[in-house]
């Protein structure tokens, strides 16, 4: 296939992604009759936003009092200081208004008995800047990601957005100057090729959790949208950051929602010891996960696991009766039922850490256009090009998110970079001229996987992959463990020039795009273990066990790695909008 030959297609907006934070933009979008493309590998509302279960973060004061500024503080402190203030102030200030705005687009959210949007506590949450419990999660019962999702998807549909179902993108395309202007995709089932020329492309494709072998993510989940940059030379930011949620299914990675802690849950060891009380004084089992998910971790590693091969913790919640488990935790008690054969109404359901959330990704501003760095803490936007939600990093979430962010982090910056993509289409009105070369570069890619023959398979490679990433660059890290990650996902990316697919005859498409996904993965791979082994300290979920503190001095600074493997660094903006700076104190909960 040559770039004259391929099928075009324009729209003013590409939308790659279609979870919440695409949607949520396109909504905007098309609500102000641009005219939107969604492309996404998978029906959209399959997207991995369907299954973010606990709720959303807003400071509605519906059950304990609230409201942004202390919801801001426990954020920056969540961070471990290396959120953007800027960005969390922004986030924490609009999140009751994006709220309602859900209830009115058609999100069932669950209620309390005075008729009010039900709320529940969350970890890491706090009344008055550190005191008392607060309940900021609005939650539709422990299905809240899919609500959502769904109501966005029913509004896209009534405003006319264009779907591409099941498209996978290969690779961005640019001008000569360096404008984004759309991307070359490839429609799954048929094999062909297509370019979608537009005036704003916008990556929303989400984070890469499988590159961890246990984890919470749906099997889509490859970081696409973040390799795409890092190809087309801008630096992914904070990957050493990957967030393990403290409870899933145990041996299986399925996540158990903090909601059931948020509910009265609890943990214990063997011994029945309620162990939380030991490492979190104050908050208990609602610190915040980095905490719990390395308290887990010490429990099972000084033997006071459960099971017959001490490997876990138990999750109790049998107290809560099974008017409140059935009303408020329905998913996840199917979910143990399903996969464990485990009824949390009549006993305790066997957890541990898993691979959960990319905090790090596509640089962006708090417009969500994609930022590259100047010199001395300046950056200007890459013309055309916007990324929100979990591939992007604005950054909001720092070296630890706190449950509950994520669905706001998605509908803030989603509404933030529809409503900038807007105020850019009414200033460039016309389609620039394509650079042809990059439509070749990304038809390139599509050429390596044309061919088949004998080789290595994509999927033992992935595995092999997943393991090592697990391995050496898990819930606490070393120098050691580091450098044998370094070589050993290097040594995987060399064997991925030896991959083959088989017989084309005999393959089908969707084989093709599990070596697009390795390729990504791969790219991650690195950028994940080579960013972690740069930095010598420990800061939210980056725990290195010979860097035990925090180094703020030297290292409260944010990582950009370049495709080439070299590591830099950016400033932290402390700097809020309106209110003063939370400056760095010693995290305790
Ligand atoms: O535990 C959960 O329900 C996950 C929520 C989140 O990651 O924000």
């Amino acid at each position: 296939m040559t770039a004259m030959k391929l099928v075009r297609r324009k729209f003013d907006t590409l939308v790659i992604g279609a979870g919440g934070g695409g949607l949520r933009s396109a909504m905007q979008l098309a609500q102000a009759d641009a005219n939107v493309a969604v492309v996404s590998k998978v029906f959209p509302t399959r997207s991995h936003t369907v299954a973010a279960q606990g709720g959303m973060n807003a400071a509605l004061a519906n059950v304990v009092p609230d409201n942004w500024h202390w919801h801001m503080y426990d954020t920056v402190k969540g961070s471990d200081y290396l959120g953007d203030q800027d960005a969390i102030e922004y986030m924490c200030r609009a999140a009751s208004h994006l709220v309602v705005e859900l209830e009115h687009a058609g999100v069932p959210f669950s209620r309390l008995d005075n008729g009010k949007i039900y709320q529940r506590p969350f970890g890491g949450q706090s009344q008055d800047f550190g005191g008392a419990q607060a309940a900021r999660t609005c939650a539709a019962a422990d299905r809240t990601g899919h609500a959502i999702l769904h109501s966005l998807y029913q509004q896209n549909i009534r405003a006319k957005t264009h779907f591409f179902d099941e498209y996978f993108a290969i690779d961005l395309v640019k001008d000569s100057d360096g404008y984004i202007l759309g991307a070359v995709v490839l429609e799954i089932e048929t094999g062909e090729p297509l370019l979608i020329e537009a005036k704003t492309t916008l990556l929303a494709t989400g984070g890469v959790g499988q590159l961890f072998r246990t984890n919470t993510n749906a099997h889509i989940n490859t970081g696409d949208g973040i390799a795409m940059a890092l190809r087309a030379g801008i630096p992914v930011q904070d990957m050493e950051f990957f967030q393990f949620h403290p409870t899933g299914i145990a041996g299986k990675g399925m996540l158990i929602t903090e909601g059931v802690r948020g509910e009265g849950g609890y943990l214990v060891n063997k011994d029945g010891e309620r162990f939380m009380e030991r490492y979190a004084p104050h908050a208990k089992d609602l610190a915040s996960r980095d905490v719990v998910s390395r308290a887990i971790a010490i429990e099972v590693r000084e033997g006071r696991g459960c099971g017959p091969n001490a490997d876990h913790v138990m999750l109790k919640l049998e107290h809560l009766g099974a008017e409140v488990i059935k009303k408020r935790l329905p998913g996840i008690r199917d979910m143990a039922m399903t996969f464990i054969g485990v009824d949390p109404i009549e006993e305790p359901i066997p957890v541990f850490p898993t691979a959960h959330y990319t905090m790090g990704g596509i640089p962006t501003n708090r417009y969500g256009q994609v930022v590259v760095p100047l010199g001395e803490g300046a950056e200007e936007p890459i013309p055309g090009l916007y990324a929100v939600g979990e591939c992007a990093c604005v950054s909001v979430h720092g070296a630890n998110r706190l449950g509950g962010n994520s669905l706001l982090d998605i509908v803030v910056f989603g509404r933030a970079a529809g409503n900038h993509i807007i105020e850019h289409l009414a200033e460039h009105r016309y389609h620039r001229q394509l650079d042809e070369g990059s439509i070749d570069q990304a038809l390139a890619r599509l050429a390596r996987w044309e061919q088949s023959g004998d080789g290595e398979s994509v999927d033992e490679l992935r595995q092999e992959l997943q393991r090592v990433m697990e391995e050496d660059c898990g819930v606490f890290r070393t120098e050691e463990t580091l450098v044998q990650g370094v070589a050993r996902v290097e040594a995987l990316a060399e064997r991925l020039q030896n991959v083959r697919l088989k017989d084309q005859s005999k393959v089908f498409n969707t084989a093709r795009i599990e070596a697009f996904e390795l390729e990504n993965l791969m790219a991650l791979g690195l950028a994940t273990v080579k960013s972690a082994l740069a930095r010598k300290e420990s800061r939210g979920a980056h725990s290195r066990v010979d860097y035990p503190d925090r180094d703020d001095e030297r290292w409260m600074k944010h990582s950009l790695y370049y495709e080439d493997g070299r590591v830099d660094y950016k400033p932290v903006r402390t700097k809020p909008l309106t209110v003063d700076t939370f400056p760095p104190k010693a995290r305790v909960y």
